[in-house]
């Protein structure tokens, strides 16, 4: 296994740190970004104690001009940026006739721009070393649309048409895009969700209960490893068998 420099965006997150923690683990240098210091500075000291050493840069991914610096700053501590996680993720959960137009543009800066603001500033070095792993973590809802979630459904499916196309252009380059759309994942986003609305949707998961945040970095993994080199364009389904669309 080939050491990498790995950027996943909102790392400081419950898949974001998982992902961070086993893309570690494979032998990767990990970088994330943070826009509240306090709260990232603490955060990388906790996973310090657990024995993992990560890398912080300051950079709003809804925000072209500081996404970009934020890469910068992680190519200035650990170099060029090999493997991408798009993964930063917001919800405004309402339904349609009552979202705001700053609920809808929140979500969609943070959850689809993102792509544009992280991906455009890495992907010129990527295509001259010829080698690059970019995941988006989409999500089921992208997939099947979700009661409350127009905003959300609306940038996790785009995320995947920015996968397809991306995975085209840059396939002779040695560079794979893929989405990985995990279902519904024990972490403080769902457990957002109102304890009766969240227990009607575990009832719909086959499989019986929540995801855990391991199972979803397990996937990021496989994608980022040299040996995935001839898939790319893929959508991995992670959710319980919750949504088996294909
Ligand atoms: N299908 C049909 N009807 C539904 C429904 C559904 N799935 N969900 C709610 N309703 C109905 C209710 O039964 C209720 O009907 P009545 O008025 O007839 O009683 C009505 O909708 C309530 O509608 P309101 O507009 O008043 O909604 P609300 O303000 O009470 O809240 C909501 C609605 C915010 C969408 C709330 O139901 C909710 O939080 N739902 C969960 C949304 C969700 O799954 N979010 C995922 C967050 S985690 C995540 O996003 C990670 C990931 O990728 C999976």
């Amino acid at each position: 296994m080939t050491a990498r420099v790995a950027l996943v965006t909102g790392g400081t997150g419950g898949i974001g740190t998982a992902i961070c923690r086993h893309l570690a683990s494979l032998g990767h240098k990990v970088a994330t970004n943070y826009r509240d210091e306090g709260k990232a500075k603490a955060w990388q000291d906790a996973q310090k104690k657990a024995g993992f050493d990560f890398a912080i840069a300051k950079g709003d991914v809804a925000d072209a001009d500081t996404a970009e610096a934020m890469i910068r700053d992680v190519e200035k501590q650990l170099g060029p940026v090999e493997i991408l996680i798009n993964n930063a993720g917001i919800t405004r959960d309402t339904t349609f006739h009552k979202m705001s137009a700053m609920q809808w543009q929140d979500v969609i800066a943070t959850n689809l721009g993102s792509c544009f603001n992280v991906t455009r500033p890495v992907i010129d070095g990527m295509r001259e070393r010829k080698w690059g792993r970019i995941v988006q973590i989409s999500s089921i809802n992208g997939q099947k649309g979700q009661y409350g979630q127009a905003n959300y459904a609306a940038a996790k499916a785009g995320m995947h048409g920015f996968t397809i196309s991306l995975a085209q252009e840059n396939a002779k380059f040695g560079i794979t895009v893929n989405t990985v759309s995990p279902g519904y994942v024990g972490t403080d986003m769902v457990m957002a969700v109102p304890e009766e609305v969240r227990n009607k949707i575990v009832a719909q998961i086959p499989v019986g209960r929540l995801g855990d945040p391991d199972e979803i970095a397990f996937a990021v993994g496989f994608f980022a490893d040299d040996r995935a080199r001839w898939i790319t364009g893929a959508n991995l389904a992670i959710n319980g068998g919750q949504y088996m669309g294909w």
